[in-house]
């Protein structure tokens, strides 16, 4: 395995005038005197900005002219660009608009950066600054949020390209270089968290294994987190026999992997992650396309970890401990047969109908892990769990599944500030997991398969309280929107992020 050196630039320069993190370099300064190829200035519903005034003037009636002619009115996520302005250094100039200036919220600001990026990302523009020192939302998060937008879009995965990226530089011209520094430092980190999942998902299957995958947990021990890892043996030692049985097709065999960041004595929140390296399927082996993206079933692993690494960095006031049941779920000799019953560590058996639900299996004895060691507060697992839940809600929204209504409405309300949502599916189909050879199946007969996946998980949250969250469908991504660049995601990270951070 060999991570990104993206992983190794982390907490660069931050006390400097310039942060240097994954994928651009981003200085915020008072007053911008240099050179650039484009100049982004914004533009509100129907009315300028004194910088687009001020350029305006400059080109002798240019800006105006040329919005005037393309019919642009400044509504949220509009640009326009006009190049070689008259009397003006820069190439370029792009006009964005922000729309109304009450409608403007966080989760909008960064999607906007993700968005200009996506605009700017040709490899004859270098150097661009925006002019965002009259934007009304106290304008350092502004600034900041922007940036962070930036950043997240212009990320790529270049373990395997030949043509690496060449990084841009974006200059930010504002009000208080030092309250954007401020806020962008916070953001920054969150990112550090979002590059990790990244890098994790992206990778392939034969380079990401449970023990790679260990590796870099191991790699926050830096940050002040305490990794365990926890083997084949002593996983059959605790009785984890559900985990265990997933692994048993691959040569590693399955791993525990628990990351425990202590920023405060309170009873720990626990994040538990689903962390198969690779769902073949097994013996119900997947037919179709689908099998290759299924590199991507440990996102819930990578966001759980992301969201540890991101909280450490930034020494927020929480006790969180992330609990990933790692293992590779193939098909060999060894592999566990459809039918086989297996003891989970919680005392109930479970029939394996279908190798194929392999996900509710590893959860149930991470859950069990982190409920009898770690005595938590708050529960919430997070898990690519159901082909049914992408049928449900699609890609844009994640599903999530609990019977404490604050949970769900703090976790939704996270979810929004960071264009991660949430969308309530209800639990509540235990039953249908009936079977007569052992106490449970780990698969209901047709209906609403995301719910009785939920259902299963419930078995196993004894009276903690707790919520689970279907990514299936939010790790891995195939087209670039917004903060989304292409692959894995990194979706969670900065909703469980702003969940811990903010909580009372
Ligand atoms: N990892 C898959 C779910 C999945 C599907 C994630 C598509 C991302 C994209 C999971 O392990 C799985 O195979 N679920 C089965 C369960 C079924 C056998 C009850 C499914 O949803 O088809
Ligand atoms: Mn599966
Ligand atoms: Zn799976």
């Amino acid at each position: 395995m060999h991570l990104k050196k993206s992983l190794l630039s982390l907490g660069l320069a931050l006390s400097t005038s310039s942060f240097i993190v994954n994928a651009e370099t981003i200085q915020f300064e008072n007053k911008i005197t240099k050179d650039t190829d484009t100049l982004v200035v914004f533009y509100h519903l129907d009315k300028a900005s004194s910088d687009f005034k001020k350029y305006d003037k400059k080109s002798q009636g240019q800006l105006k002219r040329s919005i005037k002619a393309n019919e642009f009115s400044g509504k949220y996520g509009e640009m326009l660009e006009l190049t070689a302005p008259h009397n003006i250094s820069a190439n370029r100039i792009v006009i964005v608009g922000l729309g109304e200036k009450k409608a403007l919220n966080k989760a909008k600001v960064a999607k906007l950066g993700g968005n200009l990026s996506g605009k700017l990302e040709q490899k004859y523009i270098e150097k661009i600054t925006v002019k965002s020192d009259d934007i009304s939302i106290k304008s350092g998060d502004f600034s900041a949020l922007l940036a962070q937008g930036i950043n997240l879009r212009s990320y790529r995965f270049e373990n395997y390209h030949n043509e690496k990226r060449s990084e841009k530089s974006y200059f930010f011209d504002v009000d208080s270089a030092k309250s954007s520094k401020k806020a962008y430092k916070t953001l920054a980190n969150i990112e550090q968290g979002v590059v990790l999942a990244r890098d994790l998902i992206s990778e392939t299957a034969t380079e990401m294994t449970p023990v790679d995958f260990a590796n870099a947990a191991k790699e926050l021990e830096s940050l002040g987190v305490e990794v365990k890892i926890l083997e084949p043996a002593e996983l059959k030692e605790l009785g984890m026999g559900a985990l265990e049985a997933v692994g048993r097709g691959s040569n590693e065999g399955a791993r525990l992997v628990v990351a425990h960041y202590k920023g405060n004595s309170d009873a720990p929140i626990a994040l538990i992650g689903k962390g198969i390296t690779f769902d073949s399927g097994g013996y119900s082996i997947k037919t179709g396309a689908s099998i290759a993206r299924m590199k991507s079933d440990m996102a819930g692993a990578a966001a759980v970890l992301g969201t540890v690494k991101s909280l450490a960095l930034n020494k927020v006031d929480a006790n969180v401990v992330a609990v990933m049941g790692m293992a590779a779920n193939m098909v060999s000799e060894s592999s566990v047969a459809p039918g086989d019953v297996v003891r989970t560590a919680e005392g109930l058996t479970v029939e394996i109908v279908n190798t194929d639900a392999e996900g509710r299996l590893v959860l149930s004895d991470a859950m069990w892990y982190a409920r009898k060691f770690y005595e938590p507060s708050v529960m919430v697992d997070v898990a690519t769990l159901t082909g049914s839940k992408i049928r449900a809600v699609g890609n844009d929204y994640a599903a999530v599944f609990s019977e404490d209504d604050q949970l769900v409405a703090d976790l939704t309300f996270s979810g929004k500030q960071v264009n991660e949502n949430l969308w309530r599916l209800p639990l509540g189909y235990k039953d249908m997991l009936k079977t007569d050879i052992a106490d449970l199946k780990n698969t209901g007969s047709g209906g609403p398969g995301a719910t009785t996946a939920a259902s299963f998980l419930q078995y196993f949250a004894g009276d903690v309280k707790w919520a689970h969250i279907d990514i299936a469908g939010n790790a891995l991504s195939s087209k670039a929107k917004g903060e989304i660049s292409t692959g894995g995601t990194g979706y969670g990270v900065r909703l469980l992020s702003d969940w811990i951070m903010n909580k009372k």
